[in-house]
């Protein structure tokens, strides 16, 4: 697993990093060929649930979907987020990361904040455990989305200072979420390890996409997503050819019947 971080922090400034969400097996099965980190992002919570928070998701929605996930992935590290009140303080954060590690199998874990976190981060890296770290727009933290981050002189100032913070604590990658091209710019240039942009331009070390909203199956308009390919269309040709066999009598044939 060691091996799988470094093998990340390594490709800064050689090579973009790749990573994909997945929450289930088939998905990450697909994405495990092509991707070099495999999220199982809080996300699940709008793309699958319906809720119009993350702050909805359990730990227990994050250990079921994830455990799905470790079935589908083979080469690339794996990362769970925390979910929302599963890291208040340091002994929490602990208990339920090992909670997730042991009945994943997940290479690392994802938390959202900065400075307010710190002693959480710290304490978890002191346990050994990988941690990924989130800046910008906190989807746990706020009621309003996507307004981007750190366009102005103090916001640009505060999260320079948390991403120097972070990797100063031993995290080994940063998710930069909805941050101003030129700040990512400044943050990708002045950490070591990997910054993972989404909604936070080309300026960072690699990229991460909910993948149902790149592949089109969740219908989303944020300014950030492109939709690759429209996979609602492909399903749907799939699911009328089988209705009009099976009211044509075509399907099952002798073929498909014992
Ligand atoms: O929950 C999630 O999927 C995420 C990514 C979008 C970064 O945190």
């Amino acid at each position: 697993m060691i091996n799988k971080i470094k093998k990340i922090i390594l490709k800064k400034n050689k090579s973009k990093i790749i990573c994909l969400t997945s929450y289930s097996k088939n998905f990450a099965s697909i994405i495990d060929k092509h991707s070099d980190i495999i999220l199982v992002g809080d996300s699940l919570g709008s793309v699958l649930y319906n809720h119009n928070t993350t702050r909805k998701v359990t730990l227990n929605n994050m250990i079921e979907h994830s455990k799905s996930v470790r079935m589908g992935v083979n080469k690339s590290l794996m990362v769970v987020d925390m979910p929302f009140e599963s890291y208040r303080n340091k002994i929490e954060a602990l208990k339920n990361a090992r909670k997730i590690i042991k009945a994943t199998k997940c290479d690392a874990i994802k938390l959202e904040g900065g400075y307010k976190i710190k002693e959480i981060i710290k304490h978890l890296v002191k346990n050994k455990i990988f941690v990924m770290g989130h800046l910008g727009v906190l989807p746990q933290s706020i009621s309003e989305k996507f307004k981007s981050k750190g366009k102005f002189k103090n916001e640009r100032n505060k999260l320079i200072k948390d991403a120097k913070l972070l990797e100063s604590l031993g995290v080994f990658s940063i998710v930069l979420e909805c941050i101003h091209s030129n700040t990512a710019k400044i943050i990708t240039n002045s950490i070591k390890i990997p910054t993972i942009g989404i909604g936070s331009s080309s300026n960072c070390d690699g990229q991460v996409l909910v993948t149902d909203d790149l592949i089109g199956l969740n219908e989303t308009k944020i300014k950030f997503v492109k939709k690759f390919v429209n996979i609602r269309k492909v399903i749907e040709i799939g699911i009328k050819k089988y209705k009009s066999e099976v009211i044509r009598r075509k399907y099952p044939s002798k073929k498909y019947s014992y």
